[in-house]
């Protein structure tokens, strides 16, 4: 700090390079600012303690090489969780089980990697302290040319650009080489069905019953009371031996009640609901997660994965988000013995648009 009484005022300056700045100043014309940044420079080196003591060194040591084991091990889990529970049953426990046990051992096995190499590289690796100074990312002129050179001596050599036969025949096999990937990705779907068929159709059909999600207990629409969101599914689903679980991911519904003035329903639409009691698709048609979540005051759904919302006042029309679409209706009526029902399939795709969604 210094003291500058030029002119009778007093200025307080940074430093003595600014107050002897200031001695050449005009009165009235110094301006005299502090620093923002000082150079802090290097802080002195500190030593480890494992740098210190041989035998943190070697604890260190054991600490790392036991966490690699444990990785080891938790891969190897995986393998086993894979086969020791397996999805085969449909049964919803097992791909909790299955998919709970081979998390635990990826889990393991990533972060016991991670952790592993972190502690390597802080407590035993070379603790040496250096300053590489900034240079170019341009390459100089030669290095430019250097390259230029060995791209045109590798292009001679292999005779890439004059053999074309060869070229192009390499070219040819790169393009085909990922048809397999095509083939082997449609083998994963059903084989003696068209997967468009499947993917535009659900279990719903006139008359179904809707039931209560997971248990298949029919709901009468006496049950919907005014604000409630029920998790819905075909009363026979759970008869399903087979592909329960495909059929649920297409055919989960939500059914909500509202009072009937609230409901800004489409002329088409009029006879799809019942006494403000309305259903839709929970499959989200932006990625097809489920969209579980109902605010009773708005009538908003809200899909928790990429919050797109939905106005279901308004027969679901996207508010926000990135769906693209609203969330298909299903038509429902009211059996003989008060038990609501579907008057149909839906009468368009559920879930994510897809390349033949009519
Ligand atoms: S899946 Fe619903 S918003 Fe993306």
């Amino acid at each position: 700090m210094a003291q500058d009484d030029n002119d009778g005022k007093d200025l307080t300056v940074a430093d003595s390079s600014v107050a002897d700045h200031h001695d050449e100043a005009h009165p009235g014309t110094a301006v005299v600012s502090r620093d923002a940044f000082t150079d802090p420079g290097l802080v002195p080196h500190r030593k480890r303690v494992t740098d210190l003591d041989p035998k943190k060194e070697k604890h260190a040591e054991r600490t790392v090489y036991t966490l690699f084991y444990l990785s080891i091990v938790g891969s190897i889990w995986a393998i086993a969780a894979y086969m020791l529970f397996p999805i085969e049953s449909n049964n919803v426990g097992d791909v909790r089980l299955n998919t709970l046990f081979i998390g635990v051992g990826l889990t393991l096995a990533l972060l016991a990697i991670g952790f592993g190499a972190v502690h390597w590289g802080k407590a035993l690796m070379v603790d040496d302290e250096g300053v590489d100074i900034r240079h170019l990312t341009r390459g100089s002129d030669e290095t430019r040319a250097a390259a230029v050179e060995i791209f045109d001596v590798a292009n001679k050599e292999s005779g890439f650009g004059r053999r074309t036969l060869i070229r192009n025949s390499l070219i040819g096999a790169l393009i085909v080489f990922p048809l397999p990937a095509v083939v082997l990705f449609r083998g994963l779907a059903p084989q003696d069905e068209n997967p468009v068929e499947l993917l535009s159709h659900t279990m719903w059909k006139k008359g179904t019953r809707l039931a209560l999600d997971p248990s298949g207990v029919a709901i009468k629409a006496t049950d919907v009371t005014l604000g409630s969101a029920f998790h819905v599914i075909p009363e026979d689903l759970n008869d399903l031996e087979h592909g329960k679980l495909e059929e649920k991911a297409k055919a989960a519904v939500l059914l909500m009640r509202l009072r009937p003035e609230d409901l800004n329903e489409l002329p088409e639409r009029a006879d799809w609901s019942y006494d403000g009691i309305v259903a839709y698709s929970k499959i989200c048609t932006h990625v097809g997660c489920p969209v579980a979540l109902y605010e009773q005051q708005t009538h908003h759904l809200l899909c928790p994965c990429h919050q797109s919302q939905f106005d279901v006042s308004n027969h679901c029309e996207v508010i926000f988000g990135p769906a693209k679409r609203p969330l298909p209706q299903l038509p429902i009526a009211v059996d003989s013995e008060g038990y609501l029902i579907a008057q149909s399939d839906f009468l368009e795709p559920v879930g994510p648009s897809f390349w033949e969604r009519s």
